[in-house]
């Protein structure tokens, strides 16, 4: 596995890759690998030829007195992680290569990423959204793996690749669970046992949700009212939204019936944790 530290090694890194095979898969990450990073590792080894993996936490998509200082840096670990699932390429970069002095140019993906996360998280998105164009004219995947957990992040993202029609693409992949419904997070690590254990709420108001739908309700309203009455059991949950909404443009929907994504976020001790389920169209 070639770890690539600078924009050059990784060009060069990848153009050998393409020369050899034709189907390159990019899993952008932030490191601090958990079982969900790998099954995106593994969805690109399954659709494409070569892996390209990055690391890199990206300050843009940090406000001021968010955790960027103490989010989990393991690289020796996840790299050892990556190499054992046939990565071909890391491509971890320090921030100064990725935005060096100079560089004003943003992308904002207009409305869309004021919704969700990004009502909460201001500028959010377009940290995100600048740091994965800059990754995809690095890399120039074929395919790029992202994780259903984070569905506000791949609407934006889906938008994105549209309106300046990059030619790959995007592969989302389920959430990966703990055995009692947590969903995996690189943040899960700043939880105490019993944060740990207030967490799984997030998990069991989706699926109560998920429970009325099964059995006919369609309306948004009772059942955003018994997700928040399932929040409300526990107190030291700090709910951030709860909201029923069109899986493409993150708009709140009247009912669930062309399908819906219900998506929830909620700060937890010192964790800012996002769950979500998707529900099929009737
Ligand atoms: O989902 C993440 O880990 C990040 O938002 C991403 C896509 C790697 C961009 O920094």
């Amino acid at each position: 596995m070639l770890i690539a530290k600078t924009i050059a090694e990784a060009r060069a890194a990848v153009a050998k890759l393409r020369a050899e095979r034709h189907c390159i898969g990019l899993v952008p990450t932030m490191g601090a690998m958990h079982a969900g990073h790998l099954s995106l590792v593994r969805a690109a080894r399954a659709h494409c030829d070569a892996v390209v993996a990055t690391i890199f936490v990206n300050p843009a998509q940090f406000a001021p007195g968010e955790d960027f200082a103490k989010y989990p840096r393991i690289f020796e670990a996840d790299c050892a992680l990556l190499e054992a699932e046939g990565v071909d390429v890391v491509f971890a970069p320090e921030p100064a290569e990725m935005y060096p002095a100079g560089v004003t140019t943003v992308v904002e993906v207009a409305g869309i990423s004021d919704r969700l996360d990004g009502a909460s998280r201001p500028g959010h998105f377009r940290g995100v959204a600048t740091v994965v164009a800059k990754l995809f004219n690095i890399v120039q995947p074929n395919h790029a793996f992202f994780g259903q957990k984070d569905a506000a992040q791949v609407a934006v993202l889906r938008q994105m690749v549209r309106d300046l029609n990059f030619n790959l693409e995007l592969v989302v992949c389920p959430t990966v669970r703990e055995p009692d419904g947590l969903a995996l997070s690189s943040r899960n690590r700043y939880l105490s046992p019993e944060q740990r254990q207030q967490a799984l709420v997030l998990n069991r108001a989706l699926r109560r949700v998920e429970e009325k739908i099964a059995a006919g309700v369609i309306d948004a309203e009772p059942l955003i009212d018994l997700g928040l009455a399932v929040l409300a059991d526990e107190p030291d949950v700090r709910l951030d939204y709860f909201r029923i909404v069109d899986p493409d443009t993150l708009e709140d929907v009247s009912d669930v019936s062309a399908g819906a994504l219900v998506a929830v976020a909620a700060v937890v001790g010192p964790a800012r944790l996002i769950d979500n389920a998707v529900i099929p169209p009737r």
